[in-house]
């Protein structure tokens, strides 16, 4: 062996060895509770784990096991999804009701129980049945083994989750649409750590205000978990570094603000490299040693929804006193929104913000596109119109029903866990196959005037299925039924590289030619552009039953979900592992 090749076997080492050497058993009790919460003046108790609004932050190392027991307190069934974990072989820990397994009910405990394999960096926990998410949810961080490789030492690690307020019951306003065929209610406020700040009525008091130190640099570990609307953020006069996204790093990019959907997480750097020339006047009294930072939504849909922006504060701490924190107020109106922050409608920043997203693909983290595929699925992912039954009422456009669907399937959600029935019939063939692998009557899909007389849809809980290791494209294709819209769609217990993305009908032909096949985005969630399509390339080497589906939570409710299922390999090692003994029966 050469001098090259004992350094590379060294620099392997030095790469293996911590994570095989250290691996540790974290383990954490999550307890679903009512907690009363109050925000805009309005009282509620409101679903949470173990009382906290966001929920607890679990922090990991990347290789560690982890075991959360989760027991439920409340006479609702609830279950947690780890969103953006990988879950190797561990399918029955991942959490879609009625995906994975079925809901852990009143009284009851179940332990989900999986391994950080090699993922570093932000992404979340929320529940994932009915709307629950909107208050049962909180960060996942994974510390990684090997130093971050950022230019700059970090100061502190903030974690910084946006959410929706809503001031009546999140639930009932989930069955109400549901039972109308309306759209939602939209939220009364959105939330910095749950916090709505002093943009809105009676919320003066319940502002997100984070201390910072002149000349440092800080590590935002930021989180959509709003239910409904895509957001953007920017902090008044500063830049922002973006490093990681969905547990991946990226190749550092500076930005005034960023585009973030639900479901996604965004690591930034930011310097708080702004001068104080304000020192000696009280936090009370001046906004000059205070900084807004701001979340308002990105909007592609011509349905109502929240149109309200929801504020903290950078606060500087001063160098020449010391300030206890009970005087670090929010500064007394008006608030100045950052010229940086984008405006609601801005898809040109939206779509040159995801243009910027590029993997890391160092040596040390390298990019595993794939470069070829076995298999290719077309789907497009719709809002619906259904014509309304015979002696029903409904009250969405047209009186008709807002649904929603992928390839014309809106899935339905059946009463068993398709995991479960998957392990079981392993032999006998599959309960839940044969979704379209393309559109079953194409059309012009964004064209002005698509098939507008039937909108209607189809039922079913069809899945893809590929054998182990496949190869796997799929492209989105937005539809211009009812109108546009840039939807988040979201992909469990795999990664995915974004190979490309473009507005208009996609083009089997043409645009592969453009696919980035070197260093594309890696995520879990993807911006599908309003109107236009995005090409997802997977490595389908995760044996289980995979749920798909749009993050933006009343299109989930109206179907536009499908899933994959990704057969066992030849190799004992690629086969998903038996049920856990205290796996939640239906
Ligand atoms: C939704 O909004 C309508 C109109 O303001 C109101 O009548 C209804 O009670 C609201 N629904 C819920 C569940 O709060
Ligand atoms: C922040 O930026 C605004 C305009 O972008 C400017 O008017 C203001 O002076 C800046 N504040 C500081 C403290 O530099
Ligand atoms: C939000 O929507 C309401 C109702 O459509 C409208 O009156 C208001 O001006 C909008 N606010 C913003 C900031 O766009
Ligand atoms: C689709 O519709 C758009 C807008 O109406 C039009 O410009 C385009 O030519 C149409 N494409 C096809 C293939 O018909
Ligand atoms: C979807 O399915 C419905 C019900 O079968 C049908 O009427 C409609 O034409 C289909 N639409 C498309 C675009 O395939
Ligand atoms: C909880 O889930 C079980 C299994 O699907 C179901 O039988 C039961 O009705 C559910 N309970 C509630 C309160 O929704």
């Amino acid at each position: 062996m050469g001098n090259h090749g004992y350094f590379m076997l060294l620099l392997v080492l030095s790469i293996l060895l911590p994570c095989s050497v250290s691996s540790t058993t974290r383990r954490f009790k999550f307890n679903v509770g009512w907690k009363k919460v109050t925000r805009l003046c309005h009282t509620k108790s409101i679903l949470t784990v173990n009382g906290e609004y966001p929920g607890p932050t679990i922090v990991v190392h990347e290789g560690d096991n982890v075991e959360v027991k989760v027991t439920n307190h409340v006479a609702l069934n609830t279950t947690i999804h780890w969103h953006g974990i990988r879950q190797y072989r561990t399918g029955w820990a991942d959490g879609p009701a009625y995906i994975t397994q079925c809901p852990v009910s009143f009284g009851k405990s179940y332990t989900y129980k999986f391994t950080v394999v090699d993922q570093r960096g932000t992404l979340w926990w929320h529940a994932h049945l009915s709307w629950q998410r909107a208050t049962v949810n909180g960060a996942f961080i994974i510390l990684p083994r090997m130093p971050y490789p950022f230019p700059v030492p970090i100061q502190k690690e903030i974690p910084i989750i946006f959410g929706e307020w809503w001031n009546s019951d999140v639930i009932a306003i989930e069955n109400e649409m549901i039972q109308t065929g309306d759209g939602p209610n939209s939220s009364d406020a959105y939330t910095i750590n749950g916090l709505p700040g002093p943009l809105y009525s009676c919320s003066l008091k319940d502002t997100f205000i984070q201390t910072v130190e002149y000349g440092k640099t800080y590590l935002l570990r930021i989180i959509n978990a709003a239910l409904n609307d895509e957001l953007f953020f920017a902090v008044a006069n500063h830049t922002l570094t973006v490093v990681e996204i969905d547990a991946t790093y990226t190749k550092p990019f500076t930005t005034e603000a960023i585009m973030i959907t639900p479901g996604q997480t965004t690591n930034v750097l930011l310097t708080a490299n702004q001068q104080q020339q304000q020192q000696q006047k009280t936090a009370s009294d001046s906004t000059g040693s205070m900084f807004v930072m701001a979340a308002r939504p990105y909007l592609t849909s011509v349905f109502p929804f929240d149109n309200s922006t929801t504020i903290g504060f950078l606060h500087y701490k001063s160098t020449t006193k010391t300030e206890p924190s009970s005087s670090i107020q929010p500064p007394f109106p008006p608030y100045t929104l950052p010229k940086n922050l984008p405006a609601m409608e801005d898809t040109k920043f939206a779509t040159d913000f995801a243009d910027n997203l590029r993997s890391l693909a160092s040596f040390q983290y390298p990019c595993k596109v794939p470069k070829t595929v076995d298999k290719k699925v077309i789907t497009t992912i719709s809002l619906n119109l259904q014509d309304c039954p015979v002696n029903e009422n409904c009250k969405g456009y047209l009186n008709k029903r807002f649904l929603a669907s992928m390839n014309n399937q809106s899935f339905v959600r059946p009463s068993m866990s398709i995991l479960e029935s998957h392990y079981k019939n392993l032999k006998s063939g599959h309960l839940f196959s044969g979704f379209p692998e393309k559109p079953p009557n194409p059309f012009n899909y964004t064209g002005v005037d698509p098939v507008k007389e039937n909108m209607n849809t189809e039922f079913g809980s069809k899945l893809i299925v590929v054998p182990f290791g496949t190869k796997l494209e799929i492209v989105l294709q937005d539809t211009n039924f009812l109108n546009p819209e840039n939807h988040p769609i979201h992909i469990h217990g795999h990664n995915f590289f974004i190979v490309g993305r473009g507005f208009g009908n996609y083009d089997a032909e043409k645009d592969p030619l453009g696919y980035n096949l070197v260093d594309p985005p890696e995520r879990n969630t993807v911006a599908v552009p309003v109107g236009g399509w995005a090409a997802l390339r997977i490595n389908a080497d995760n044996p289980g039953v995979w749920f798909i589906h749009c993050h933006l939570e009343e299109h989930t409710t109206w179907g536009l979900a499908m899933g994959l299922i990704v057969q066992g390999g030849k190799n004992p090692s690629q086969r998903l592992l038996p049920p856990p003994p205290d796996f939640p029966p239906c």
